[in-house]
């Protein structure tokens, strides 16, 4: 860890807020010149605790931290919620005061975009038509060609995401194999609320009822962890009883996957594996995911 190169970047006050491509990169320029590593986490804002491990993270692995705020419309299929998700930059910047991130990169559609929706794209491939593929048509390449702009843009050493999104990490992973991209991907456990609950920006669209049921998600993984040393299909019959319990909560899909290929795994499958579910609660759809060990 370089302490000359982290303090004058931003170190544990407030960070510095940046709109522009042009004003970022000149510095990264800077703290690069100092002889900073620059680790980098992606979000979309509406921060809680969950993206708070992840810059914690970040600041662990760099000297300099980069923390991007960005709605990407690329992500968000027609009927998604672009238009209600949350933007609280100034919350946001409050929230990550503190905690070492320098940089804050906040941009608009149009510094990220200025000739429309990006022509060129990442193509997720197979795994990206899955699950939240299959119910998000295109979020995968949205996602992946956002990341990979933001890549270019700051050019970390490390870029940092949360497991709760694992298809997603699973996606970048692939993405910075398949494109031979310069960068360290390093991934951070979910945070959980103490009964469970992975933390997510979209919780805070969720009544007080909504939130109880919500917790179907984290049951259903547990039941199908604690089922899983009977095999697959016994785990996946134990998680959708747990949705039966639950009125209010719309499975969308609850499926084991084999870590190393995203793929499902056979009903004789044995040892470590991914339980991926997705479900709607009232109009909020929320993910989480579990890992299991089948028998
Ligand atoms: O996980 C997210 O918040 C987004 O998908 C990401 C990685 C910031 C890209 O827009």
């Amino acid at each position: 860890m370089n302490d000359a190169a982290r303090t004058p970047a931003g170190g544990g006050g407030t960070p510095e807020v940046t709109a522009t491509i042009a004003g970022l990169r000149s510095r990264i320029a800077d703290a690069r010149a100092g002889g900073a590593s620059v680790a980098f986490v992606p979000t979309m804002g509406a921060l809680h605790d969950g993206h708070l491990a992840l810059v914690a993270r970040a600041r662990e692995l760099a000297d300099v931290v980069v923390v991007s705020i960005f709605v990407n419309p690329l992500q968000f299929g027609p009927g998604e919620d672009l238009e209600r998700y949350p933007r609280t930059l100034d919350a946001d910047v409050a929230a990550l005061t503190g905690t070492g991130a320098a940089f804050v990169f906040a941009p608009t559609v149009a510094e990220m975009y200025p000739d429309g929706p990006a022509a060129t794209r990442v193509v997720a491939g197979e795994v990206g038509g899955l699950y939240e593929g299959a119910s998000r048509p295109g979020h995968f390449d949205g996602m992946l060609t956002v990341v990979a702009k933001l890549l270019n843009i700051v050019q970390p050493d490390a870029v940092v995401f949360g497991q709760k999104d694992a298809q997603q990490v699973f996606l970048v992973r692939r993405m910075v194999r398949d494109l031979d991209l310069p960068v360290a991907v390093e991934v951070v456990e979910t945070v959980r609320e103490s009964d469970g609950l992975a933390l997510s920006s979209r919780n805070r669209f969720l009544g007080d009822a909504e939130r109880r049921t919500a917790l179907v998600l984290s049951e259903a993984l547990s039941a199908a962890a604690d089922a899983a040393g009977d095999g697959a299909p016994e785990a996946l019959a134990e998680a959708v009883a747990a949705f039966g319990d639950h009125d209010g909560a719309e499975l969308d899909y609850f499926v084991i996957v084999d870590p190393a290929t995203f793929l499902p795994v056979a009903d004789d499958a044995t040892g470590p594996a991914l339980a991926l579910v997705a479900a709607r609660v009232g109009a909020t759809r929320l993910i989480d995911n579990r890992r299991v060990v089948l028998g």
